[in-house]
């Protein structure tokens, strides 16, 4: 009778044993690769950033100097990332990842770098789903247009000129793709509405 019931037992045994080892590898492995994602990932982001922050700008981590806010006007329900830019601890910039919500084939995720003063430093496309040959002119491959943003204010043009030309503004369409620039145009206009209205909360708020 012991001696049928003790091998179960033993493969019971053997089985809780392995079982350790696995979970103790698995641990192993988090612990040793956790850190060395994490900072790829910071990488990552900083290189983005980089592309329409200049470096020399400010002197901060412009990626650990992050909060995060939901504001339907960014173009998502959901927390939106704001990257801060400062040199000598004063606010320099902010870099809003906001989003168009209404691209031709759904969200268009942007980085908008905005300058303390309202002046845009730039925009980059982050990820898209915009048809090829039509809407992905919004990409530095593809086209110069989104450059066209830079040095741009809500001043500079006027308020009621953010729009492309087919709607009255100053911002070019493509040639039969006018909703995917439409959409860019009004969320890079929504996201420095926003900041104009939050800029103090957005530089004075702690990090998170
Ligand atoms: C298959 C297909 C894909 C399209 N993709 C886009 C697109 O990515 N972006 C865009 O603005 N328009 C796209 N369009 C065109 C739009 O349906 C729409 O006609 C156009 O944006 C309106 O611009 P227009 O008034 O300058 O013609 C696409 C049309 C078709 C048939």
């Amino acid at each position: 009778m012991n001696t049928i019931l003790s091998q179960p037992v033993s493969a019971a045994r053997m089985l809780g044993f392995f079982s350790l080892i696995g979970i103790g590898l698995v641990t192993l492995v988090f612990y040793i690769t956790g850190p060395k994602i994490s900072q790829n990932q910071h990488d990552e982001r900083l290189r983005s950033l980089k592309a329409i922050m200049p470096a020399d700008l400010y002197d901060n981590d412009l990626v650990s100097d992050t909060l995060h806010v939901t504001d339907i006007s960014l173009g998502s329900a959901q927390p939106v990332a704001i990257y801060r830019a400062r040199k000598n601890a004063q606010p320099v910039a902010a870099v809003i990842a906001s989003s168009a919500p209404d691209g031709y084939n759904g969200a268009i995720k942007l980085l908008v770098a905005i300058m303390a003063d309202g002046q845009l430093a730039g925009v980059s496309v982050v990820s898209h789903k915009e048809t090829p040959g039509l809407g992905d002119r919004i990409e530095t491959q593809r086209s110069n247009w989104i450059l066209m943003f830079n040095g741009k204010s809500l001043e500079q043009p006027d308020e009621k000129l953010w729009a492309v030309k087919r709607d009255g503004g100053i911002f070019d369409q493509f040639t039969g793709a006018t909703i995917t620039p439409r959409a860019v145009v009004n969320a890079v206009k929504n996201t420095m509405l926003y900041f104009q209205q939050h800029k103090q909360a957005i530089f004075s708020n702690s990090a998170d």
